[in-house]
């Protein structure tokens, strides 16, 4: 396994891991995002088994021990399982996330106290970058859901949202809306929930220009129509399996 990097937008980097064997034939992609700022941020820390693969591809970017904040969209393997590995090689860094987060697991699996930030909070990374953290409860799934999005350049590190197969380009302009509900038929990953759709649905008011997706290519077209047309299929799934009422 390698891990390829890619400048996705100004400063922000791609760094992603392909792995064949998860759903082949088509494979897998593991993306985590660096960026680059006088506070250098990741976003997803990657699988604990895979740190000293990604502590090499986050060496020729930056000192990982300059690394000032840790940060991912929900508490699971792929998101954070390497958090404290992070962590004990960068002593400045910590951990950042939603405050349901923090509660549930974070104050208690982190091995520093992470900065909880509430539903719209901007951390200033310096150089000119900075991150809001947009709560997204259940969205895809985890009730400590969250996204984060670079405002300079409009990045939305979106995580789980969009997730497809296979191994495309570092960016694309084609479709991401078609092969992530493909990827929705194939594993059923999200927590179907009726407030999907709007969650889903009112990112796009922050106007993002790029959608970095943890499970597929960065994608850089119209994102506000992604997202709506992502909304509504989940919209119509939720609506599907909704239970018929008595007339
Ligand atoms: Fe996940
Ligand atoms: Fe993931």
């Amino acid at each position: 396994m390698e891990t390829r990097i890619d400048e996705i937008a100004d400063g922000i980097y791609r760094l992603s891991t392909f792995v064949p064997d998860i759903a082949p034939p088509a494979g897998f992609t593991f993306n985590q995002f660096l960026v680059v700022a006088d506070e250098p941020l990741m976003f997803h820390t990657g699988l604990r088994k895979m740190f000293p693969l990604k502590l090499a591809a986050v060496s020729r970017l930056v000192d990982p021990a300059k690394l000032r904040w840790i940060a991912f969209g929900h508490y699971e393997a792929d998101e954070c399982g390497a958090m404290n590995e992070w962590l004990a090689i960068a002593p400045n860094a910590e951990v950042a996330h939603g405050s349901t987060g923090c509660l549930v697991s974070l104050n208690d699996m982190a091995d520093r106290a992470p900065r909880v930030l509430a539903d719209g909070d901007v951390i200033e990374l310096g150089g000119g970058k900075r991150v809001r953290y947009i709560d997204t409860p259940h969205t895809p799934h985890g009730w400590d859901a969250g996204v984060m999005i670079e405002e300079s350049t409009g990045t939305l590190m979106c995580g789980d949202l969009f997730t497809q197969l296979g191994n495309g380009p570092a960016l694309t302009e084609g479709d991401v809306v078609g092969p992530a509900i493909a990827a929705e038929d194939l594993f059923r990953y999200s927590s179907l929930n009726p407030d999907m759709g709007a969650t889903i649905r009112a990112l796009a008011r922050f106007s993002p220009r790029t959608l970095a997706l943890m499970h597929g290519p960065s994608f850089a077209g119209d994102c506000s129509g992604a997202l709506n047309t992502l909304a509504d299929d989940y919209d119509r799934r939720a609506a599907e399996r909704r239970p018929a009422t008595a007339a």
